[in-house]
C-alpha cells in the first residue's frame, strides 16, 4: 500500500468541515479589516527565501524541500508566505500609489522538512496577513487588535497570551549586536548552531532551544532601543493592554526568520498539550524586506497562524464553530418513473441554491430516513406514483415534525421561503 508522506495529512469528513469552519470564521474577521485575498505559487525560486528568511535560519538551512526543474533551475516548495508576497508585490508593481496601503490575506499550504510531532507537520496550512505601505504605530496596534478579533471569533481568547518584543533597529542594532557578541564569545561550550550564529547572526542565539538557560544574563535588547523606538514600543504596549489581550514582554523573543525589524510577537496557547508547538500565531514588522528584494523602500507588517495547531486547540476544548453542515432537503424516489421526476425536481432546487441529497442506492424507505437523519436533513420528500399523478408533494419537516403539502411547481419557492 502506498502511504502519504511523513508529516502530511489527509483531511476529510469531520476534519475537512473543521478546516472549512475555521477558515471561514477567520476570513470573515479579516474581511472586517478590509483585507483582500492574494494567491501566489506553491513553489518559488530558492533564492527568494535565501535572501529574505535568511541563509542561517533553520528554515532555509535545514528545512526546505528543494528541487531542480527540467531546465536545472533551483526551486523550493514555499516554507512560508511573506517572501512570496513581497516578490509578487515587486513583480506586479503593487507598490504603485493606487494600491497602497496593500492589505492582504492568504490561506494555503507551506512546507518544512521538520521532525513531525503533535502540532508540527511537513505540510501545514497557514492563514496569513500582510499589510504593506504603512509605518504607523496605529497600524501596529491594529495588528494586535486583529489577533484579539481572531481569537475571540474562534473562542480561544481566554486561553492565549501574547509575547511581544521590539527588535533594535538601525544604528542601535549594530551597537547591540556588538555588545551581544562580546557576551557570547566568552562561552566555550555552546551548541554547534550557536557557534555559527555568533558570527553570522548573533540575535538568533537568544532563543536557542539548547543554550537557552546560559543566556539569561545577556544584554537586554530593549535597553538599546532608540528613544523613538522605545516610545513606540511603550505606545503599543499601552494600547495592547486596552485591547484585552494578555501581554508579556519577552526580551528574548527574536523569531526564526531574519526579515523582522521593530515589533515582533508570538501568540501562545497556554495549556500544555501542544508542548513546544504552543505558538499558534506569529509575526512582526519587516520594514526592510521589500527594499532588500530589490523593490522600493516600503514598510510592512504581518503575521501568520498555523491552522493545524488551531484545529488541535478547538478539538481539545470541544469548540465547535458550527457553520451549518446540514442539508435542506433529502429526496426519496420510490420507482424508476418517480426517479425521473426526482431528477428534475432536485436540479431545479440546486439551481436555486438549495442543498439537496437523494438516493441512487435503492435503499429501503427506513434506511433512507436514517440516512436523512445522519445528514441532518431539515426536510424530506418521498416521490411515488401518487405524487406523479397529483403533481403535489408533502414536505416533511424533520425539525418541528410538521408536514406541508405543496404543488410540485411551487416546491422551489416553498423551500426558498423556508430557508
Ligand atoms: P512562522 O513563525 O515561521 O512565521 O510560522 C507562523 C506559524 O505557522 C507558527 O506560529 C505556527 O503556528 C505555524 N507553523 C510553522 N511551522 C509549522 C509546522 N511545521 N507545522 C505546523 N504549523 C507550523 C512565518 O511563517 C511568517 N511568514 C509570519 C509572518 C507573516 N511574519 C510577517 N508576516
Amino acid at each position: 500500500m502506498i502511504q502519504k508522506p511523513r508529516g502530511t495529512q489527509d483531511i476529510f469528513e469531520i476534519k475537512s468541515k473543521q478546516y472549512n469552519d475555521l477558515e471561514n470564521t477567520i476570513i470573515n474577521v479579516l474581511k472586517t479589516y478590509n483585507l483582500n485575498e492574494i494567491r501566489t505559487p506553491i513553489f518559488e525560486a530558492k533564492e527568494l527565501f535565501v535572501r529574505s528568511v535568511g541563509e542561517t535560519s533553520d528554515v532555509v538551512s535545514k528545512e526546505m524541500y528543494e528541487f531542480f526543474d527540467k531546465k536545472g533551475r533551483e526551486f523550493v516548495l514555499r516554507p512560508e508566505g511573506t517572501a512570496p508576497i513581497v516578490r509578487s508585490l515587486i513583480e506586479n508593481k503593487l507598490y504603485a500609489p493606487e494600491f497602497l496601503p496593500l492589505k492582504l490575506y492568504y490561506v494555503g499550504p507551506m512546507f518544512r522538512y521538520e521532525r513531525p510531532q503533535t502540532g508540527r507537520y511537513r505540510q501545514f496550512e497557514q492563514i496569513g496577513v500582510e499589510i504593506l505601505g504603512v509605518d504607523s504605530v496605529y497600524q501596529d496596534i491594529e495588528i494586535l487588535a486583529m489577533l484579539d478579533s481572531i481569537t475571540k471569533a474562534i473562542k480561544i481568547d481566554t486561553k492565549v497570551e501574547l509575547d511581544l518584543n521590539y527588535l533594535v533597529t538601525g544604528k542601535q542594532r549594530e551597537i547591540y549586536i556588538k555588545e551581544l557578541t562580546k557576551f557570547l564569545v566568552d562561552f566555550d561550550d555552546l551548541c554547534d548552531d550557536c557557534e555559527v550564529r555568533i558570527h553570522k547572526n548573533p540575535l538568533r542565539t537568544l532563543d536557542c532551544k539548547i543554550d537557552f538557560n546560559k543566556f539569561k544574563t545577556a544584554p537586554k535588547m530593549t535597553s538599546f532601543l532608540s528613544k523613538e523606538d522605545e516610545a513606540r514600543f511603550q505606545q503599543i504596549l499601552e494600547a495592547g493592554k486596552k485591547i484585552g489581550l494578555k501581554i508579556n514582554i519577552n526580551q528574548r523573543l527574536v523569531r526564526g526568520l531574519d526579515y523582522y525589524t521593530g515589533l515582533i510577537f508570538e501568540l501562545k496557547y497556554l495549556e500544555s498539550s501542544l508542548g513546544s508547538q504552543s505558538t499558534i500565531i506569529a509575526g512582526g514588522r519587516y520594514n526592510n524586506l521589500v527594499k532588500d528584494l530589490d523593490g522600493p523602500d516600503l514598510p510592512a507588517i504581518g503575521f501568520a497562524m498555523g491552522v493545524e495547531r488551531l484545529i488541535l486547540i478547538l478539538e481539545e476544548n470541544q469548540i465547535n464553530l458550527n457553520h451549518d453542515h446540514g442539508i435542506d432537503l433529502y429526496t426519496i424516489a420510490l420507482s424508476p418513473e418517480a426517479m425521473i421526476l426526482n431528477l428534475e425536481i432536485i436540479r431545479d432546487l440546486r439551481n436555486n441554491n438549495i442543498k439537496v441529497e437523494t438516493d441512487y442506492l435503492n435503499r429501503s424507505l427506513k434506511s433512507n430516513f436514517k440516512q436523512a437523519e445522519k445528514l441532518q436533513a431539515k426536510n424530506v420528500i418521498v416521490i411515488g406514483d401518487n405524487e406523479i399523478e397529483t403533481q403535489k408533494i408533502v414536505i416533511k419537516n424533520q425539525i418541528n415534525k410538521t408536514q406541508t403539502e405543496v404543488k410540485i411547481s411551487d416546491l422551489v419557492e416553498e423551500m426558498k421561503a423556508g430557508k
